[in-house]
């Protein structure tokens, strides 16, 4: 298992090569979408949606393997519940994200309302996102500074 210094380390960049994949993607499903103009945001949508799938998958499998959800457990092992409940969001995730990406690639151009459709699924994606990860960060600023504080 590496340090947590280390892990730490990684899942910060990781989480800012994320931050603006989804920016970039924002950009782009925010992007005006009429029919004139619905072969060229579906491309940019179809691109940055395959990347941004791989992005999260990867912080998800730096955050469990050998991440932070091991060292919350080694050191709180009460919030053990906490962390399965975070890591079973990431299945949930990472299976909602994937069939958006399929159903983007399998989507017809011409049909406005499958593309609106995309987009307020991936606005939503994004909520959903943000709020693991703030709960993910309340979880490990629990433990480290409970941990540092000392507690008396
Ligand atoms: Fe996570």
């Amino acid at each position: 298992m590496e340090d947590s210094t280390s892990i730490g380390k990684r899942i910060k960049i990781e989480n800012e090569i994320l931050f603006y994949v989804r920016e970039a993607l924002s950009v782009a499903i925010r992007a005006p979408l009429a029919h004139e103009t619905a072969i060229e945001w579906l491309e940019r949508a179809q691109f940055l949606v395959g990347s941004f799938s791989r992005h999260v998958r990867r912080l998800f499998a730096i955050e469990e393997e050998g991440g932070y959800m091991d060292f919350v457990t080694a050191l709180k092992p009460t919030f053990a519940n906490r962390a399965a409940k975070l890591r079973e969001e990431h299945r949930s995730l990472v299976s909602d994200l994937e069939g958006i990406r399929a159903d983007a690639h399998n989507t017809n151009p011409s049909n406005l309302a499958n593309l609106h459709s995309l987009q307020q699924r991936l606005l939503g994606f994004f909520r959903r996102l943000e709020s693991h990860r703030h709960h993910e960060w309340e979880l490990l600023q629990e433990t480290y500074l409970v941990d540092l504080g000392g507690e008396g």
